[in-house]
């Protein structure tokens, strides 16, 4: 029997969100219903509401979550009813080009349910990121649930499920950030500063926080930077320089998303450094540079697509590092809110009050 349960949409580019009831089929072959118990606010929320990432409104948003799987449908094997999942984006297919050549962080045909949640009208939604979890219940594919330690708290570890684990990723898997190394990252968010929690992690020996807010650089410090700069106060790529030696960042990683940010990366780096893009762009941004700098500063330019994880492999280990104390994910939760605080928690993190901001059902 098809269920109905509340969930958060946006109807329409830059209209505010809204609780409404959903529909939601027996899941098929394949899928998974989990009864979500916590879910963070993205910045990616937002950008869809936005209509930053598409036009396939309505939009189910929600998408760094915890929950408690509720049922399985035909010829699931991977879950069991009960257990505790953090639900993932990356369900990888283990078909595609990238996953045959062994680069399955790359999956370009990645599982999601097959069918489609509805309003009660019968409107088709697409849910954010495949998942849509600011609801009481969703349907997705087994593969976007990866089975957690199920004495970890929902709202902490449900945000390995998108942000945190994005920018951890960032430093670690995609910036291979070793021992030693000087990092610095622009935008002290909850994917920034989870890209510094990561690089401490690694050991890097200078990690240097930049963003124009002083609460944000003040968590940042509290995660592991050891120096901050105000991006409001001037010339940020300089800053960078004087706090490495004159030369720039071993691993610089882009945490806005916008072309002045990936610019100020891109010099603040030094020679045969490594240039890390997690933050989002919108399709309008465009850059223009000169081709030589590229050239002669040497090095890697990369874009981390969901800190390049494998949710399976790095969920459980980051999971029991948060709990052995070596990881501090639950300094990312900012506050806990109900699901129809969704709207007001876009303006909070609109003002920098927070880093994340998770709904509690
Ligand atoms: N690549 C991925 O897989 C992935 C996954 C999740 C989120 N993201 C993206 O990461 C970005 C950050 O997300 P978030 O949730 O941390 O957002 P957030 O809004 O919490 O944080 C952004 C931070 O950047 C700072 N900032 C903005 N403009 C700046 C500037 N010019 N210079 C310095 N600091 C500046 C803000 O003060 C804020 O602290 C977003 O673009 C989001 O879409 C990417
Ligand atoms: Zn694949
Ligand atoms: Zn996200």
């Amino acid at each position: 029997m098809p269920q109905q349960v509340r969930g958060v949409i946006a109807r329409s580019a830059g209209a505010a969100v809204e609780v409404t009831d959903i529909t939601i089929p027996e899941p098929g072959p394949g899928e998974v219903i989990v009864r979500v118990q916590a879910c963070g606010v993205c910045h990616t929320d937002l950008t869809y509401r936005e209509g930053g990432i598409n036009d396939e409104f309505p939009f189910l948003l929600g998408h760094e979550a915890a929950g408690v799987v509720e049922q399985i449908g035909d010829g699931v094997r991977s879950v069991d009813v009960g257990d505790f999942v953090v639900l993932n984006w990356r369900a990888v297919c283990g078909r595609c080009r990238a996953c045959k050549r062994g680069r399955p962080q790359y999956c370009f045909d990645t599982f999601n349910a097959t069918q489609k949640m509805t309003l009660s009208d019968g409107t088709e939604l697409t849910p954010a990121l495949g998942i849509g979890a600011f609801a009481e219940k969703t349907l997705v594919h087994a593969g976007q649930c990866t089975k957690v330690d199920p004495n970890a708290d929902p709202a902490v570890v449900g945000l390995l499920g998108c942000g945190v684990m994005a920018g951890l990723g960032a430093a670690v898997n995609t910036g291979n950030v070793s021992r030693g190394d000087s990092v610095a990252v622009i935008g002290c968010g909850g994917v920034g500063d989870a890209a510094i929690m990561g690089a401490r992690l690694a050991g890097a020996g200078t990690i240097i926080a930049i963003d124009r807010d002083a609460r944000k650089l003040e968590w940042a410090r509290e995660l592991g930077a050891t120096h901050t700069v105000d991006a409001s106060a001037g010339d940020s790529v300089a800053a960078v320089r004087d706090l490495t030696g004159g030369f720039g960042a071993d691993v610089v990683i882009d945490a806005v998303g916008r072309p002045e940010t990936w610019r100020q990366a891109f010099y603040a780096r030094d020679l045969a450094g490594t240039v890390v893009l997690v933050g989002v762009p919108t399709p309008d941004m465009t850059l223009e540079m000169p081709l030589v700098d590229f050239f002669s500063r040497g090095g890697a330019l990369k874009s981390s697509w969901y800190g390049d994880c494998l949710p399976e492999r790095d969920f459980p280990t980051l999971v029991d590092l948060y709990q052995q104390g070596r990881l501090p994910l639950d300094r990312f939760v900012s506050e806990r809110i109900k699901l129809d605080e969704v709207e007001d928690a876009f303006a909070t993190m609109h003002r920098g009050e927070v880093l994340r901001s998770v709904v509690v059902l």
